[in-house]
């Protein structure tokens, strides 16, 4: 039997940081041969932000990132760790992102890494921020998950331009006896076997930078959409009822049910599996369309931001993503009492 923790890992707080720039439907018939009936139909986004062609990644993060510090009630100095979840690094291979957000918000002498898991990447740094908290090695996480997609984004395409955007959001989890306050659960998995159905190819050890790489294109997101979306569906119902019946929670109980914002569809088909309300789903694809790792902490930000999120309010996470990726989990809202 698996000994109990000394220490459980509380969701503190949540930041986010969204460029100014809109990039609407319209703006986008005149880009490609689509239309804002097709967009809005078949994923449910009106809009996305666009980053500046100066913003960085890492600018993107340490914004979110110094909101989320400010409303958790701890001091920079405090953090221990910091993690960032992205796809769209400041620079492919080195320096990591987070080594340059850590710099940026004046957190030096810290560990400090990146994880790779698309648009599952915020949930899996749930997953090991609680696995770094309960074993005793970490105090206060900071996690970030920030992506420019329109980086990787062709703007010819209209199968992939018409569905990612940029943004960032960032979270403090740390150390508490008090296990009312913490994560219940992260699930987290993969199957490379689908490696193909959303890829970057290019650059990377299998096509090296070169002019032959760029003439053909392979520096952008390619995605096998139709596919994608039906073992999304597959994959994620199972997954949340699957973490909801280990825990012994039940669809009601949840405040808020914050899935991946890919894809209204999606959402609606995982939502409708689980009996969620209106009420219980949170929606921000309209307005942000999938900004990858950085899609479920922009996510609970929005509900933050609205007054909709209360100390206490269960969270149920869910997310799917390139590698492939999926992961799910339960937290409650645990802000520092006093
Ligand atoms: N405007 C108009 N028509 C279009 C557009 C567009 N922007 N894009 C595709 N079409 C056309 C296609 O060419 C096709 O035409 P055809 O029937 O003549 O061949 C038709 O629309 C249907 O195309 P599908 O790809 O079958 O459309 P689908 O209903 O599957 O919707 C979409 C496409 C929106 C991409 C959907 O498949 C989807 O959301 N997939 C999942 C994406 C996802 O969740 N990704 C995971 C996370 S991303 C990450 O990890 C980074």
């Amino acid at each position: 039997m698996a000994s109990l923790p000394n220490s459980y890992a509380a969701l503190r707080s949540i930041g986010a940081y969204v460029p100014e720039k809109i990039l609407s439907n319209s703006d986008l018939e005149k880009m490609v041969d689509t239309t804002d009936e097709w967009i809005y139909k078949r994923t449910g986004i009106k809009e996305r932000r666009i980053a500046d062609k100066n913003e960085s990644t890492s600018d993107m993060g340490a914004k979110a990132a110094a909101i989320a510090i400010e409303r958790s009630g701890i001091k920079k100095e405090e953090i221990d760790l910091v993690i960032c979840a992205t796809v769209t690094p400041d620079y492919f291979n080195m320096p990591s992102t987070a080594c340059i957000i850590s710099k940026k918000l004046d957190i030096i002498n810290v560990q400090a890494f990146d994880i790779s898991a698309a648009c599952s990447g915020f949930v899996y740094l749930l997953s090991i921020a609680k696995a770094f908290i309960e074993s005793g090695m970490k105090k206060n996480i900071l996690l970030i998950g920030a992506e420019k997609f329109s980086s990787i984004v062709d703007y010819t395409d209209r199968s992939t331009c018409i569905l990612f955007g940029d943004g960032a959001g960032a979270a403090v989890v740390s150390a508490t006896n008090d296990k009312s306050e913490a994560i219940i659960d992260v699930h987290a998995s993969a199957d490379g076997t689908y490696a193909d159905f959303l890829v970057t190819p290019a650059p990377g050890s299998v096509n090296p930078a070169n002019q032959k790489m760029l003439d053909k294109k392979l520096n952008f997101v390619q995605m096998k959409g139709n596919e994608t979306f039906k073992l999304a569906v597959k994959t994620l119902t199972k997954d949340v009822i699957d973490i909801l019946k280990r825990n012994n929670i039940k669809s009601e109980d949840i405040k808020h049910f914050v899935p991946h914002q890919a894809n209204y569809r999606i959402i609606k088909a995982v939502g409708d599996a689980l009996g969620m309300s209106k009420e219980q789903i949170v929606l921000t694809v309209q307005k942000y369309g999938n900004t990858s790792a950085a899609s479920i902490p922009m996510a609970i930000n929005d509900i933050y931001e609205s007054g909709r999120l209360k100390s206490g309010d269960v969270m149920l996470l869910d997310t799917f993503g390139g590698g492939l990726t999926w992961a799910s989990a339960l937290v409650p809202f645990s802000p520092k009492k006093g």
